[in-house]
Order: C-alpha cells, then sequence, then structure tokens
C-alpha cells in the first residue's frame, strides 16, 4: 500500500461521516416530509382514516424522539430559509418540495414560527394541524388566532409566533450579495423539480409551462455570470432517482458555462440553457425498463433508445408555448447524440454539420453521464478518468476546440474532485483559480481529520510561503467511491 493512501485511511475521513450536521440535516429534512404531508393529507383524509392514524403515530414517534433529545423544537421562516432549532436547515433532493409547500403555506398564513415546547400526543399534534390548515390565508392576526385556539383546547405545548417580514423583500427570491450560495441551491433544486412537472405535462400531452424554465434559465445565467463554481459545485449531487431531471439541469449547467466562455449574448445563453434542459425530453416516451436496464441493451431496445432525440424534437415542436421555441433549440436536440464525425444517432442520409449548440451538448452530456452512477454502471468514471477518456475521442466523438473549452472550464482538477495533497491531507477541489494560469491549482476544502464539519478550511493552493514555494500541491486525485465520501455535501 502507498503510504500516501495509509495517510487517507488514518483520518478515518470515509468512515466517520460529520455526525452532528448529517444528523440534523436527515431529521430535519424527515421532520419536513412529514409536516408537509400531515398539512395534505388533513385536507383530503377523514380524521379517521388508517393511513392518516398510522401516519400521526409515525410522526409522533419523531417528533418527541427530537424533543426530548433537544429539550424543544423550533422550526422559524427566515426570508426564504427555515431553521430548525436556530440551525439553519440544509434540505435535500427528496426534501425540497416539502421545504418549498411548507415555507408557501406558512407564509400565506403569516405564521413565521412554531414552537413544540414538549412532547406532545395524538390529540395535540392533530388539534395543532387541523388549526393551522384552517388559518385563513391573508389572515395577519393568524398567529393570535391560533394560540388562542389552542389555549382553548387546553394545549400549551405548542406556540406560533408571526411571520416577520424583512425590508426590501420581494417575491421568492431575492438576490443579495452574500447569500448568492443559497439562491443558488433554490434555483438548482426548482429547476430539477420544474423539468419534472414540464417532462410530465408532456408525456401526458398536458400544458407545459415553457416560461417558468425560461425563468429558471435566465436565473441560473444570471448566477454563472457572478460565480460560475457554485453551480457547477452542485452538479456533484448525482440523484440516482431523479437521474434524467439531475442530469438535464447539470447538463445546462455546464452548457451555460461553455456559452458564457464563448461570448454568447444573454439571449443566446438562454436559449442554449433550454435546449440542454430539454435535450433528453424524447426519453419520456420510452419504456422504463429500457432506460433503467441493468445490462447491455439488445437490438431492439437500442433502436427505441435511439429513437429519443426525434421525439424529443417533435414534443418540442407540440408545445403550445412555441414561441418560446427556435429552430436553434430543436436542431441542437435533434443533433446531441450525433457526433464530431457525424457517426453517432440518428442516422442521417444526407450529411450535415453538426450544429453549435449540438456539438456544445455532445460533450457535456457525455461528462455527466459518464460521472454519474447509473443502474447499469453503479461505481463512475472518476472525473480525471471521464477527461482523459474524452480527450481520446477530440476529433472524433467531440469538437476538439470546444473540448478545449470544456476542460480548461472544468480544469485540470474540476471541482469536486477528491484529491491528496503533499501535506498528506485530504481535499475537494471546491472552486478553479480565478487565473487560468494557474489551472492546477484550485482553491481546496480540507476534510477535517477529526470528521467534524466545524472544523473545515478553505486553503488555495496558489498561496506561497515566505520563501516562495507553495504551500501546498496536489499529488493525486483520488476516487470519492473507494473512499466513500459523499462529495455532494460539501456544496449543499
Ligand atoms: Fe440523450
Ligand atoms: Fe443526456
Amino acid at each position: 500500500m502507498e503510504p500516501m493512501e495509509s495517510t487517507l485511511e488514518s483520518h478515518d475521513v470515509a468512515k466517520k461521516p460529520e455526525v452532528a450536521d448529517v444528523d440534523l440535516t436527515k431529521i430535519g429534512n424527515n421532520l419536513l416530509l412529514k409536516f408537509h404531508a400531515l398539512m395534505r393529507m388533513s385536507r383530503t383524509y377523514d380524521s379517521k382514516n388508517v393511513a392518516l392514524v398510522q401516519f400521526i403515530q409515525e410522526s409522533l414517534k419523531m417528533i418527541n424522539s427530537f424533543i426530548e433529545r433537544e429539550g424543544s423544537f423550533s422550526l422559524k421562516i427566515i426570508r426564504d430559509d427555515l431553521y430548525m432549532n436556530q440551525q439553519m436547515l440544509r434540505y435535500s433532493v427528496e426534501g425540497f418540495n416539502s421545504f418549498k409547500y411548507l415555507l408557501a403555506q406558512w407564509k400565506k398564513r403569516f405564521i413565521g414560527e412554531i414552537i413544540f415546547k414538549e412532547p406532545v400526543d395524538e390529540r395535540i399534534l392533530r388539534a395543532f394541524i387541523y388549526t393551522l390548515v384552517d388559518l385563513e390565508e391573508g389572515g395577519e392576526r393568524n398567529a393570535t388566532r391560533f394560540n388562542e385556539t389552542m389555549k382553548q383546547g387546553g394545549i400549551s405545548a405548542i406556540q406560533v409566533n408571526p411571520l416577520e417580514t424583512f425590508e426590501g423583500e420581494d417575491g421568492v427570491y431575492t438576490l443579495r450579495k452574500g447569500d448568492l450560495k443559497e439562491v443558488a441551491r433554490k434555483i438548482f433544486f426548482e429547476t430539477i423539480g420544474t423539468v419534472k412537472e414540464v417532462v410530465t405535462q408532456i408525456k401526458g400531452d398536458q400544458h407545459a409551462d415553457v416560461r417558468k424554465l425560461k425563468r429558471l434559465a435566465q436565473k441560473m445565467i444570471h448566477i454563472i455570470v457572478e460565480d460560475e463554481s457554485i453551480l457547477l459545485g452542485l452538479t456533484t449531487i448525482k440523484n440516482y432517482d431523479e437521474y434524467t431531471y439531475n442530469h438535464s439541469v447539470n447538463v445546462s449547467i455546464y452548457a451555460l458555462a461553455i456559452g458564457r466562455r464563448l461570448g454568447f449574448s444573454r439571449e443566446t445563453l438562454t436559449e442554449l440553457g433550454l435546449t440542454a434542459l430539454f435535450h433528453d425530453v424524447g426519453k419520456s416516451k420510452i419504456p422504463i425498463e429500457v432506460l433503467n436496464k441493468p445490462g447491455a441493451l439488445d437490438e431492439k431496445e437500442w433502436a427505441l433508445m435511439k429513437k429519443h432525440p426525434m421525439a424529443g424534437v417533435e414534443a418540442v415542436l407540440n408545445l403550445k408555448q412555441l414561441g418560446e421555441i427556435n429552430p436553434k433549440m430543436v436542431i441542437g436536440i435533434f443533433d446531441h447524440h450525433l457526433k464530431y464525425n457525424l457517426t453517432g444517432y440518428p442516422n442521417l442520409h444526407h450529411k450535415k454539420e453538426t450544429s453549435l449548440f449540438g456539438r456544445i451538448l455532445q460533450i457535456v452530456d457525455a461528462y455527466d453521464a459518464m460521472t454519474t452512477p447509473r443502474v447499469y454502471k453503479k461505481v463512475p468514471f472518476t472525473l480525471e478518468q471521464t477527461l482523459a477518456i474524452m480527450q481520446k475521442e477530440s476529433g472524433i466523438h467531440f469538437d476538439p476546440i470546444l473540448l478545449k473549452v470544456f476542460v480548461n472550464l472544468v480544469g485540470v482538477f474540476p471541482v469536486g474532485s477528491l484529491v491528496l495533497l503533499d501535506s498528506g491531507d485530504v481535499g475537494i477541489v471546491y472552486k478553479a483559480h480565478p487565473d487560468p494560469k494557474w489551472i492546477d491549482r484550485p482553491q481546496v476544502i480540507l476534510l477535517a481529520k477529526d470528521g467534524t464539519e466545524e472544523s473545515r478550511t478553505f486553503i488555495d493552493l496558489s498561496e506561497t510561503d515566505s520563501d516562495g514555494h507553495f504551500k501546498w500541491s496536489i499529488v493525486k486525485t483520488l476516487d470519492p467511491n473507494q473512499h466513500h465520501i459523499d462529495v455532494a455535501k460539501y456544496f449543499l
């Protein structure tokens, strides 16, 4: 075993997750899911419904064990964030819908905080949910009314406080300096949700809201222009269950980053972003068994798979809001599996040059697909392996110039790479160095040796000591899968 490897072992970073943080995120997201479901169920189910009763029992268990451990339980809205017992809640992909739902429902009712002061029983939890749901939307005195109702029912365990409003708050997302990262996260998850929504609508031949997706693409562009490393970091999230939607958003982030380097106007960037979000929409017409087949596809299945670019073109041309779509976008979707040397699919009777959008998509689509675990390849390629494989295909599969732009953009060590430093420390590449001459000296988060998040340190590999020597250098990259490190967690 190499000595460097054993250093990693001794840190034990792989086996010791950041307990407190992971725990809180998990419990918090679980509780959000429970409250979300309780609010929805209480509206549709009869109060004696078996499923509801069972669900209430489950929720009680979870809430009470949290209260017993922490002394109390509170959820507070501050601007567009939820704080659980004074700690800002990081949400997961699965938790995002609940997060959005609760935020919207409570805001509408001017409820800003709920506090469980002691463990509760079924009667109290039911009273809480029903009273909350019954509050009228827009009632400014709702918090007082809620507390009075509880008091009348002899309940003192739960209290709510009115929503605090902040100066200059407008709409759901207010872009403020300093919390661009927060905004980016919300937009990222909302875009995944919206792609899913739109694809489902297209699949069911329903009206699909392209404009909503377009607005989200514009927001992503805004963030990429401000600081592209934030969204690039989020592409390390590889959500297995929502693969197609997550993939489309990742592809669109990489595509936009390339487009920006090529000097595209905002308008062209929006078109490119939307094309990327739609590039695999044709897959909605392919049976799920074929899409998720663990083994190799047989001839018939391949034939089906190869139809998805054309099916995507058809789907997009059938959109009601066709005004948002232009030929560049349609051709981009058609071309996205057509290689640089014109092999690939669909089969062309008349050879033509692949479009610029198509050539960009080829690169970013392959990169994201290769770096994501799939049913038929559970352990994906590392970022470094992926780039090496892609380099070999330069001029064959990929446009050589665009590939250079892309490699420059992700760097020698792409954001999200796990790296071993000459100090023996292990880190995760967090951000490319702003100066291209330091392409191999990115900013890195050091993984804490004791496995806690508190001691997380950011270092800049271009820093030198008083003798002019670099303080740290990368020795090699490591495979996060092999070391059981969830890289995405560092970007959430
Ligand atoms: Fe595709
Ligand atoms: Fe794709």
